[in-house]
């Protein structure tokens, strides 16, 4: 019985795992640019940012920047939208501004 419950629970707890990881999405995510592809490591970033809506600003529900930015008329393109969220925060956190640091060949 004691075995049971043990692998009840240790069950209960890998599952719960692996819907965090679905719902959290890709662990890294490569963006193909011309001037060299950019790797985002999302995982690395939520670890630091837990607030996911600093960068979903419309929510997680629709968690694709390219489902509106490039889309839709009236809304910023994708490359503008971004710049801008990538470097405005990492000119106050610390993190890459140059364009060789993201896109790489
Ligand atoms: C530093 C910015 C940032 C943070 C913080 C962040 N994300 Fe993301 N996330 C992105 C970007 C950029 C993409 C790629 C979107 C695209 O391809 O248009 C993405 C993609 C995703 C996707 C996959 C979308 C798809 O269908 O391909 C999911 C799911 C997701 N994020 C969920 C989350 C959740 C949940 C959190 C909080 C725990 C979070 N993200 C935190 C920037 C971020
Ligand atoms: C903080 C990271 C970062 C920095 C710094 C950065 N970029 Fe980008 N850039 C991106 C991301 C992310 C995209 C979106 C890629 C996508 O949509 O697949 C992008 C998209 C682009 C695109 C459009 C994609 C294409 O192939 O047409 C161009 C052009 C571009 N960047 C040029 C530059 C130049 C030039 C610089 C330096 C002045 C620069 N970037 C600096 C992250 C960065
Ligand atoms: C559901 C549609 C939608 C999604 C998804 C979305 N955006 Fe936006 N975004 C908008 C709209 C609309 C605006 C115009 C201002 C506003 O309404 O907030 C905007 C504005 C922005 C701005 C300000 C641009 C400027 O010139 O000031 C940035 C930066 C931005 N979005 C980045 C992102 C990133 C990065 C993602 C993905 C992590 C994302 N957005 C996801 C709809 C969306
Ligand atoms: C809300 C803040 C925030 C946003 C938005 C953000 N980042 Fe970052 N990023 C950081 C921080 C903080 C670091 C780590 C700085 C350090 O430790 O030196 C970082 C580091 C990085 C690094 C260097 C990683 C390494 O291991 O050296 C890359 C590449 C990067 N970010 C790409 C991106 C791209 C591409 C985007 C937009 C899709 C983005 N970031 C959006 C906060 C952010």
């Amino acid at each position: 019985m004691k075995k049971l419950i043990v692998l009840l629970v240790v069950g209960f707890v890998a599952t719960t795992a692996m819907i965090a990881i679905a719902a959290n999405g890709p662990e890294n995510i490569k963006m193909s640019a011309k001037i060299g592809d950019v790797d985002f490591a999302h995982a690395q970033h939520q670890s630091k940012i837990s607030d996911c809506t600093e960068c979903h600003h419309k929510g997680t529900e629709t968690p694709k920047c390219t489902g509106c930015h490039g889309v839709k008329d009236g809304i910023p393109k994708a490359k503008k939208a971004f710049h801008k969220q990538c470097k405005d925060c990492h000119k106050k956190s610390g993190g890459p501004t140059k364009c060789k640091e993201c896109h790489v060949k």
